[in-house]
């Protein structure tokens, strides 16, 4: 069945969106919708039509055929955007401690390292255990000039010539198809390259190669996965607000930041697939939507990553009752790929012997829905996103899902979801302290800052 949101929890009173908001809702919402499918239409934006994009899906089947059985291991070279989807998808759709099986467990399909950051001692521990001539990089960068992901590939660059080891076996590229520094250098080392569409960035690129290249390589049903976004894609064409459930989404988050002043939006898998996910839906939603507005007032609700029932031990009381400023989204998986029965140990003790009889799964979906049902009666919002299990078409339903609400959500704001200036001061001072070319503004301005007073270092 079709991924369902129950969003009863975010109607309660008090505590939650009245009825009168809800009811001017459908106007708001026709006009959101309207902004966005104008940046569809125009071809800004292109993500929501990745479930029936053939051409890509050709590019990666083709590329993955040709690779079976020739890597023992996949790493991913990239950060943000061209990190989170495949390592969302790693933890979602394939069985638990995936790295950690053995070759047979794995049915032959190779272990899949993503490595998201610059710290040297990740980096150089897992260069140091891998058998680089059975080893495949995935250079994902859809700018092509990324500082992280170029020192990383220079680095991978350098292992492979002095080991000898041919570029194209070694090497494949996921790019933008014009811009950036890895196109040039494709051509000039003969390494494969695939497409990231120009009209698809970083955070809504898992559709892409970014995240059906990887999840090919590693067995992973991509087909189903893009059939599962092409399904919610298709739920989501409707202006009728009531069966749209990204907009239903947007619009409870949006109303419940702006009118409630619920500013954090928590995210709460009970599954331990999904908890990975959760980290791909905090980048989505805090680099689309965390905004300037052109009349300069900052926007955007802050997602925050739980994990059910782990949580409930952890963040859980804080959500109860600290401040009310957060509504709360769980995911709760009907049928799981494993269950364990509880059996009878203590029967006469009253701490234990309840539980006999029951399973894990019948625990952990009992917790959440306890938890929901909890929060509501304390006057603190918060909706189930349903589904009957983690597999791909039900995780490819998820993340298209997700990745409409955010864009109908900047609508409702009244930004510009799809870009990042708020990032760019960072880079130009890092771009000036590497002394990088053309960073002499930035330079000058870093310069100009005030130094740090040794009277306030303790
Ligand atoms: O979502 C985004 O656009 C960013 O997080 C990017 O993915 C990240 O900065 C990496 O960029 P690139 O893929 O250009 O190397």
């Amino acid at each position: 069945m079709t991924l369902r949101l129950d969003y009863s929890n975010m109607m309660i009173s008090p505590g939650g969106i009245d009825q009168k908001a809800w009811s001017s809702a459908t106007s708001q919402f026709s006009e959101a919708k309207r902004g966005f499918e104008q940046l569809r239409s125009s071809g800004a934006v292109g993500f929501v039509d990745l479930g029936g994009d053939k051409r890509l899906l050709a590019q990666v089947e083709s590329f993955a055929n040709g690779a079976r059985g020739k890597y023992d291991d996949v790493v991913i070279l990239g950060i943000g955007g061209s990190a989170l989807g495949p390592i969302a998808l790693r933890t979602a759709l394939r069985p638990s401690g995936w790295n950690m099986l053995d070759d047979k467990a794995r049915g032959g399909f190779p272990r899949l390292h993503v490595l998201d950051n610059v710290d040297p001692e990740t980096i150089a521990a897992l260069l140091g255990r891998l058998r680089l001539e059975r080893t495949l990089f995935i250079v994902t960068s859809k700018s092509g000039g990324t500082a992280e992901t170029m020192s990383q590939f220079l680095i991978v660059h350098d292992r492979l010539a002095s080991a000898k080891l041919d570029m194209a076996g070694h090497l494949v590229f996921v790019t933008d198809p014009k811009q950036g520094a890895l196109r040039p250098l494709a051509d000039q080392l003969a390494v494969p390259a695939l497409e990231i569409p120009p009209n698809i960035g970083g955070r809504f690129s898992v559709l892409t190669p970014v995240g059906t290249l990887p999840a090919a390589l590693i067995g992973i049903d991509v087909k189903a996965l893009l059939a599962g976004a092409a399904e919610m894609a298709s739920r989501c064409e409707t202006s009728d607000l009531t069966a749209n459930p990204a907009g239903v989404y947007a619009m409870l988050q949006w109303l419940a930041d702006t009118q409630l002043r619920k500013s954090i939006a928590v995210f709460m898998p009970y599954s331990d697939p999904l908890r990975d996910f959760a980290a791909w839906f905090v980048q989505l939603w805090a680099e689309s939507l965390g905004k300037k507005r052109k009349d300069g007032t900052s926007v955007g609700s802050t997602p925050l990553a739980a994990l059910g029932a782990t949580d409930q031990h952890a963040q859980v009381q804080l959500f109860m009752e600290g401040p009310a400023d957060k509504t709360v989204t769980f995911v709760s998986v009907k049928e799981r790929s494993e269950n364990l029965e509880i059996p009878a140990g203590f029967p006469d003790s009253k701490e234990l012997g309840y539980l006999t009889g029951h399973t894990l799964g019948e625990l952990i979906d009992i917790e959440q829905r306890a938890t929901a049902g909890a929060l509501a009666r304390r006057g603190r919002p918060n909706m189930t996103i349903h589904l009957d299990r983690v597999d791909a078409g039900h995780v490819g339903q998820l993340m298209m899902f997700l990745e409409i609400a955010t864009a109908y959500a900047g609508q409702l704001y009244g930004i510009d979801a799809f870009n990042q200036p708020g990032v760019e001061l960072g880079k130009q001072f890092a771009y000036a302290l590497l002394g990088r070319p053309g960073a002499d503004a930035a330079k000058k301005e870093w310069e100009s800052l005030p130094k740090p007073d040794p009277n306030r270092v303790v």
